[in-house]
């Protein structure tokens, strides 16, 4: 189980490093920065898609499963790159796409163009309700319905993402079958795993019953598609025809898990996944219209999920620890403080909150140099297409005002986190000589990878530090969890305890000093500090001291 050992590294393509200068990240530009990553010292790279695409989804829309796009280079360079990978002992994860595919895949352009055609039934195909509206009133994730009509047939196909998503139909098993051979190709490959899109919602109710209306006026279908009535016996299947042959690592991505759930997909004696992510902490504050409506969260609410998850899968299962990833907000802006004063202070506060807690750490790219939000101020910046379509949507259908729904994107927007990676303080942040896809954030003349590898004090070697720790204490891997001071609004502190070593780790979330006060419960004769975001060089005493501003510090206690 080596993957409960390992750190991954998320590597968003488009964004990382142009070797060519067409403005679009490549694989030859993430070969030239392996070095960098192995210096960080991660095991594991999560390779965002590389597959052929027309990018609707920047890549999650696959027309070829079995060719890699022309903008990030060729098979060739694929090849290299796992060798090269494999040579630094970092293996690469592949995201695997099969919810849906692009509607310029061939399957789907012979289901289209040919009822008749064995690839119609690899798609879901519906005919019109009597007065010829869709099948069901269910909003898709980038907005409009989930059913798109083709006139050709007469008929409707589901997509729950973009029109240019249409959603696989996994109950046919010559469909199941053809992706557990795109599989095998990539494993023999030398892949050593996979990322799993969405793959909770790949079996859908029979039924296709309405859902509840929402702000939008579509119905709500989740109940319906997600951890669907056939998804355990799916995984099972592709365990046994796929994954059990190699020695993978596969996190499954999953909208609506919930603790329960989690334990049958990632259950020791199951045989399905290695691990899930679930959704629930950057959820925190989704309001009316979710991540478009944010609210203020509380810190007792993100370590209750925390703790849900750390204790609900102590003894089955296993966690995948994230704060951030190319669907989300920046770590810092969201979790921490991006002000200059604490910018640095919160991320290493937030690493080593997440680092130490019981799972296998994500660290999204530019995490580990602490880059932060941007805040473009016209919507012509933005390339996401969830952005731009729910910024058209709800100004026009008066939910949110233009200025309202700028503010949210600035807060929650994906394209935050895909902003090209900050190399150095040259233009377009050594990211291209030419002209990148989407601007790079302005702040990168601070913020970047060659600062940060000349300061010893800097986020990135802090990063390195825990990472190196997980190598050599076995408590920070396997430690059971244990929540202390559950009500307290500005300090997450909690105990990992492994035979006879056990830590304390205590974080400051708030920008206040804070009162730290070790319960009764815990004895301890000595203590050492493991690690620490700041340098004190004072006397304290565990039993009650005060903590700075976005304070982390871990003790082993003894
Ligand atoms: C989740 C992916 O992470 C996201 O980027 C994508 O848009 C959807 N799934 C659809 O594939």
């Amino acid at each position: 189980m080596w993957w409960k050992e390992s750190v991954v590294y998320q590597v968003y393509p488009r964004s990382f490093n142009d070797s060519n200068n067409d403005g679009i990240g490549d694989i030859k530009g993430i070969i030239e920065k392996l070095d960098y990553l192995a210096f960080l010292g991660i095991d594991v790279i999560w390779l965002s898609p590389v597959y052929q695409s027309p990018n609707d989804d920047n890549g999650y829309d696959i027309s070829d499963y079995q060719a890699i796009m022309d903008e990030f280079g060729t098979m060739e360079d694929f090849d290299q790159l796992i060798a090269e990978a494999n040579t630094r002992e970092i293996n690469i994860m592949m995201d695997l796409v099969v919810n849906h595919t692009s509607d310029e895949h061939h399957w789907f352009i012979e289901a289209k163009n040919n009822r008749n055609s064995p690839y119609r039934d690899y798609y879901i195909w519906k005919d019109p309700l009597p007065d010829g509206s869709a099948p069901t009133n269910w909003g898709a994730a980038f907005g409009g319905s989930t059913w798109e009509y083709d006139e050709k047939s007469g008929q409707y196909y589901l997509h729950l993402f973009s029109k240019k998503q249409p959603d696989l139909n996994w109950e046919n098993p010559a469909l199941r079958n053809d992706i557990y051979q795109m599989m095998l190709y990539w494993l023999d490959k030398g892949v050593a795993g996979f990322r799993m899109d969405v793959i909770n919602m790949i079996s859908k109710d029979p039924s296709y019953p309405d859902g509840v209306e929402q702000a939008t006026g579509y119905g709500d279908g989740g109940p319906y598609y997600f951890n669907g009535p056939r998804v355990h016996e799916y995984l099972q299947e592709m365990n046994q025809k796929v994954l059990r042959k190699y020695n993978t690592i596969t996190v499954g991505e999953m909208p609506a898990v919930n603790v329960e759930e989690a334990k049958l997909y990632t259950g020791k004696e199951r045989n399905e996944l290695n691990m899930v992510f679930h959704f629930d902490h950057v959820s925190l504050g989704d309001g009316k219209l979710g991540k478009w409506t944010p609210q203020e969260w509380k810190l007792t609410e993100l370590k209750a999920i925390f703790s849900r998850w750390q204790e609900g899968l102590e003894n089955e299962g296993w966690n995948s620890l994230y704060w951030s990833n190319h669907d989300q907000p920046r770590a810092i802006s969201r979790f921490g403080n991006p002000s200059r004063q604490y910018r640095e202070r919160s991320g290493k506060m937030l690493a080593t909150c997440l680092h130490m807690l019981k799972g296998t750490p994500y660290i999204y790219q530019g995490e580990e140099i602490g880059m932060t939000n941007v805040q473009f101020d016209s919507i012509d910046n933005y390339r996401d297409l969830e952005t731009i379509h729910a910024y058209h949507d709800y100004t026009t259908n008066g939910l949110l005002t233009k200025e309202e729904m700028l503010e949210a994107i600035h807060k929650r927007s994906r394209d935050n986190a895909r902003t090209p990676m900050h190399w150095s303080d040259e233009p377009e942040a050594g990211f291209t000589n030419g002209v990148p896809w989407i601007p790079v954030n302005p702040n990168y003349k601070t913020i970047n990878v060659r600062r940060a590898l000349a300061d010893k004090e800097s986020i990135f070697y802090y990063y390195q530090r825990l990472i190196n720790l997980r190598k050599k204490y076995s408590v920070i891997v396997h430690g059971k969890y244990q929540l202390l001071l559950p009500d307290d609004e500005q300090l997450y502190a909690y105990t990992r305890t492994w035979n006879d070593e056990r830590l304390l780790v205590i974080c400051n979330f708030s920008d206040q000093t804070a009162m730290f006060q070790l319960p009764d419960t815990i004895k301890h004769q000595t203590e050492k500090i493991l690690i620490a975001n700041m340098d004190l060089d004072i006397e304290r005493d565990l039993k009650a001291f005060t903590l700075q501003p976005y304070e982390a510090v871990v003790y082993i206690l003894n």
